[in-house]
């Protein structure tokens, strides 16, 4: 492909979307379609001893209502096989709002009414409801090491040590989940909002005892995805075993109260982190322990708190502890951004802290403690451009005018006015990609490749890598990604969607035209790709092409159909592969009232070659401003006393509005990298997010003297700063 920046494009599926046209899991219509309600479970903790069922099933409308009797046992768990599905109907409880039966109705009305119909008696059992609670379990994880940190503390001339604390937060993309299942003439489809159609596949069909090969899992648009929809539902097997048992299509929207209770979601995390720099203003030492809320049986990986810090900067001691504080709630899993979100506004404040103890500007301690080298691995970075990142944000932003003391510089009424900067880093990793590409006469071309897409733009960047490799109608192109029928799919997350599908497409771009040239044998016909064929009376020409990670075996393919996870990365056999960022940020406190507001960020990211410049600077755009949220709005608030969240919807889950969000610039640096993959893409949906709460929290230190360690930060912290 020519390595220039690809041009600015609309989005291919944007037109259908603002007229209401693009179809949701939950818009699909389907003939005898029963509406399902989940009955949450009352307590957070215990068994369940009885179930009535008489009195919803009096209500007009509901037709059955499912409970434990209604599933097989849970599958055997083999040791070296994959994870566990999720339990279906269970009568152990082991969180507040875990569902204890499911109501099958003809109307969405009836179904609600069905399910506040169903009388239940437990017999509670002692919890913990939040991570200090009397009766958690300390887990501890492997530690994340470089050279010797303990050791080197003693020659470090300066130390800075704080503990910081990121809450507990829920995602709330606007689309619910929902799934619809339809069990007919011995198949099982099941149309899901999720980023794992294939996981849904072998997980249900575990969770049931159903061969795989009859299961089949659509998504073609979610509504938001964010990795609460990378997780497998608790409720997909519920509606599923509702579709077969009455062989009727099943459909439930789960309420946002009961997402709240069900879905993954972003734990409790504290973070310690001690740093020691030498006298020249560099750091050479840092100990660091994180810990994080878990459920009793979650997986959600501590360890990953180091996996960004570790690689921000060139300190070669460091010594990252992690450990799980086990409460009794649902699993906690990947949200946005997900270790990296708290662990870099825990290490960029202590950073920020130790720059204005040792009286630098917080802008050039950070340039001077850069490195080109992964001090875990000692391997080269594939690519690493985050000094240029510091520099052209600091240009954009006007650092230069900063002045540096705290509380320095001000409006004319009073209001405070912040500078802050912080960095973000995220793994770069890649997926095994299989994709078919057909050509016809007619003018279409149908490019069926694994991926979701949930907003993020991947469709788009698809689109505009096939439009730049290959003559052929944009119009007529039709690109099907997360279905399970077509070619095998991949869970799409972690930001490595764009960089394992845009080089499969490159690759099918470029295998496609050879085929074309081999065809033509040197005859020249005028033309685009589909008068070609035309003129020389071929139908049509498909080809497929396989696309494995770098150091990749193609076994890994074997298991993918079912929900085999093959990714690889940041650690490649010779080097790493990790995406940057910075953010610069300004904040004003309002001198009475002291309301926070920021008006303006720069943010530029290094997530390699930009294919797609127009959804790319959005999802940047959508990661600060979620970072604004996380910094001063977004906190789950748990009721101690019967477990469970209380501010379960958005109302008094509180995120930021367009009047809260100022203005965004957005830079890239476009730099390919060139060993990451043929086109030299990174991943940009994650580390978007990184590093920009921490940026408002210097900021807001800038602005008041006030150092905030806890987030949300909130007009009653900074009250008497
Ligand atoms: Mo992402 S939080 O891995 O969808």
């Amino acid at each position: 492909m020519r390595n220039q920046p690809f041009p600015d494009r609309a989005r291919v599926d944007a037109f259908d979307k603002v007229r209401g046209l693009t179809e949701y899991t939950a818009d699909l219509q389907f003939r005898d379609l029963l509406y399902a309600m989940t009955v949450p479970a009352e307590i957070p903790k215990g068994t369940l001893e009885q179930l009535s069922v008489e009195d919803a099933m009096r209500v007009p409308g509901v037709v059955r209502v499912l409970t434990s009797d209604d599933f097989p046992p849970a599958p055997v768990v083999e040791e070296d096989g994959p994870p566990p599905p999720p339990p279906t109907l269970v009568t152990e409880i082991a969180y507040r709002g875990q569902p204890i039966a499911l109501v099958l109705a003809e109307t969405l009305e009836a179904a609600v009414a069905g399910a506040d119909a169903v009388r239940a008696r437990f017999s509670p059992a002692v919890f913990a409801g939040t991570m200090d609670a009397p009766g958690t379990k300390r887990e501890a994880s492997d530690e994340i090491k470089t050279g010797d940190a303990a050791a080197a503390f003693a020659d470090a001339t300066t130390v800075f040590e704080a503990t910081y604390l990121s809450p507990t937060q829920h995602h709330n993309p606007i689309e619910l989940l929902a799934t619809t299942a339809v069990w007919a003439e011995g198949q099982l489809t099941i149309y899901e909002s999720t980023q794992y159609s294939n996981g849904v596949r072998g997980n249900v069909a575990r969770a049931l005892g159903l061969d795989p090969s009859i299961v089949h899992v659509k998504c073609a648009y979610l509504g938001g995805g964010f990795g609460q929809k990378g997780a497998i539902q608790r409720q997909t097997a519920l509606i599923a075993q509702a579709a077969i048992l009455t062989g009727r299509p099943v459909k439930l929207v789960m309420p946002r109260g009961q997402i709240f209770h069900n879905a993954t979601f972003r734990p409790m995390s504290r973070h310690r982190v001690r740093l020691g720099a030498n006298a020249n203003g560099k750091m050479i030492a840092a100990l660091y322990d994180a810990e994080q809320q878990q459920s009793r049986t979650g997986t959600f990986p501590a360890a990953d708190y180091h996996e960004a810090t570790i690689r921000l900067y060139g300190i070669d001691n460091y010594m990252g502890t992690a450990a799980d504080l086990r409460i009794d709630t649902q699993a906690p899993g990947y949200m946005r951004a997900p270790h990296p979100q708290a662990s870099c506004f825990a290490f960029e404040s202590a950073v920020d802290e130790m720059a204005y103890k040792l009286e630098l500007d917080p802008l050039e301690f950070r340039l001077a403690n850069d490195t080109r080298t992964d001090p875990k691995t000692g391997h080269p970075f594939s690519s690493r451009h985050l000094a240029d990142c510091l520099r052209e944000g600091a240009r954009r932003f006007g650092w230069e005018r900063r002045s540096p003391g705290a509380r320095s510089m001000s409006l004319p009424d009073g209001t405070l006015v912040g500078w802050g900067v912080a960095c973000g880093a995220y793994p770069s990793m890649t997926t095994p990609t299989v994709a078919r590409l057909r050509i016809g006469a007619d003018g279409r071309t149908r490019f069926q490749i694994s991926g979701h897409e949930m907003g993020q733009g991947i469709r788009t960047a698809i689109a505009a890598t096939l439009i730049e490799g290959l003559d052929i109608d944009p119009a007529r192109l039709e690109i099907v990604i997360g279905d399970t029928s077509t070619v095998p799919q991949h869970i799409t997350a972690g930001s490595w969607g764009t960089a394992s599908v845009v080089p499969t497409a490159a690759r099918a771009a470029q295998k496609l035209r050879s085929r074309i040239e081999e065809l033509l044998a040197g005859r020249s016909i005028p033309g685009n790709l589909h008068r070609k064929l035309a003129t020389v009376r071929r139908p049509s020409l498909e080809i497929e092409v396989t696309q494995l990670g770098p150091g990749q075996d193609a076994s890994v393919l074997e298991g993918m159909p079912f929900g085999g996870y093959g990714v690889v990365g940041p650690e490649f056999p010779t080097f790493t592969c990790m995406s940057f960022i910075a953010h610069f940020v300004e904040v004003h406190v309002e001198p009475r009232t002291r309301r926070i507001r920021v008006p303006r960020v720069v943010s530029i990211a290094d997530c390699g070659r930009v294919v797609s410049p127009r959804t790319a600077a959005s999802q940047v755009r959508g990661g600060v401003v979620w970072a604004i949220g996380a910094a001063l709005h977004e906190a789950t608030e748990v009721d101690p006393r019967f477990g469970g969240y209380l501010n379960n919807d958005l109302a008094d889950y509180v995120v930021p509005v367009n009047a809260d969000i100022g203005d965004i610039d957005v830079g890239f640096i476009d730099q390919p990298d060139t060993l990451a993959n043929s086109v030299g893409v990174k991943g940009l949906g994650e580390v978007a997010m990184v590093g920009a709460s921490p940026a408002i929290a210097n900021a807001i230190f800038h602005a008041t003297g006030k150092r905030l360690r806890s987030l949300p930060i909130r007009v009653e912290h900074l009250l008497g700063a």
